[in-house]
């Protein structure tokens, strides 16, 4: 049993990691503003609220708990805000990360995992992408995101700290026992927008109808948000061995189209979608799919929920059951 800091525990995807380090007998400290995170997602775990631009408060927790390992998800995370406002992008998931990790250092923790994004990569120039495909965001998020990976390989350099930074595709889907789903605010991601109109019968815009893609719509790598969680307790895992930096891109491999999605929610929800051509999203890139065989091969990894319906079903689901998401500020 392992103590585990998770900041931005309260979010999307960092609640339904706390939920796996639960499910392995772990014991994770949730570490959350709740600016976007939600108290409801937190229910099972330790909630500490606050930020981490209040270095005082972080080193609090670590002076009163054995801190084993920190898993990094706190940041923004909006591609058009951050070039609407790059300051907040550069101080919440620049600076705020380097306050953690000068903590981690006075305490001598060394392990970490940090949530970073496809959106390092900026315009593919082949598909699949792996991690060797040069970055070059384009946008401060994406910009944000390489920054601090690139904090990370020099405090480990400097012999300060191991990490594995894992590099998200299309987070999707909610956690099939119900309890744990998708709620930002607003809403911006495709497949919770399009599961929108098929409950509420709202319109969803489809960005772009004349990319280079079969459909003239952007292709996309949704990745069930289960199997994000289970490639962090592997990560942590292989933390364990010492001496480890180390980059993995998490996809599934395939790429479906933004048609595609929206007719897979109608195949799953047997619900009209009513959907409307629009112009193209500044920044979407046309396609981008990972290849995720380095960390198939080097940590074992396999996504349990690879197809486009079932990621769909479990969100349905979720949308279905919590139609005012967790409705809790
Ligand atoms: N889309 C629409 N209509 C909408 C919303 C989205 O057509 O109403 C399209 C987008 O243009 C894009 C696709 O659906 O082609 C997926 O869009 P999302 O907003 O769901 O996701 P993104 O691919 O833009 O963003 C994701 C992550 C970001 C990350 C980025 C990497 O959410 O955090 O991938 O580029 F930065």
């Amino acid at each position: 049993m392992a103590t585990i800091l998770v900041t931005g525990g309260a979010g999307y995807i960092g609640s339904h990691v706390v939920k796996e380090l639960l499910r392995q007998g772990h014991k994770p400290i949730i570490f959350d503003n709740l600016h976007t995170g939600h108290r409801k997602a937190t229910t099972d775990a330790l909630l500490i609220e606050g930020d981490l631009s209040d270095q005082e408060r972080t080193a609090e927790i670590f002076r009163a708990n054995p801190i084993d390992a920190v898993m990094h998800f706190a940041g923004d995370c909006l591609v058009g805000e951050s070039v609407q406002n790059p300051a907040k992008y550069f101080n919440n998931n620049v600076k705020n990360g380097i306050k953690l990790i000068e903590i981690t250092e006075q305490f001598n923790l060394r392990k970490v995992v940090f949530s970073s994004s496809a959106a390092v990569y900026g315009e593919p120039k082949e598909i699949p992408i792996s991690e060797e495909h040069p970055c070059a965001p384009t946008n401060p998020y994406g910009e944000t995101k390489w920054i601090f990976e690139k904090v990370l390989q020099a405090f480990h350099d400097a012999g300060k700290l191991d990490f594995i930074s894992l590099r998200y595709f299309n987070a999707a889907g909610a956690h099939p026992e119900g309890d744990l789903g998708e709620d930002h605010s607003p809403e911006t991601h495709l497949i919770p927008l399009v599961i929108k109109s098929a409950l509420d019968g709202s319109s969803v815009p489809i960005y772009g109808t004349d990319y280079d893609t079969p459909d003239g719509t952007c292709i996309r790598d949704y990745i069930h948000v289960v199997d994000l969680a289970r490639a962090h307790i592997l990560a942590l895992r292989k933390l364990d061995q010492g001496n480890i930096s180390r980059i993995y891109n998490l996809g599934n491999g395939n790429g479906y189209s933004v048609r595609e999605v929206i007719e897979t929610v109608k195949k799953v929800t047997g619900r009209n979608v009513a959907s409307v051509d629009s112009p193209r999203r500044p920044g979407d890139p046309a396609r981008l799919v990972a290849s995720s065989e380095k960390i198939r091969e080097e940590l074992g990894w396999s996504p349990r929920y690879p197809d486009l319906e079932t990621i769909v079903e479990t969100a349905w689901e979720w949308h279905r059951d919590h139609p005012k998401g967790y409705n809790d500020r």
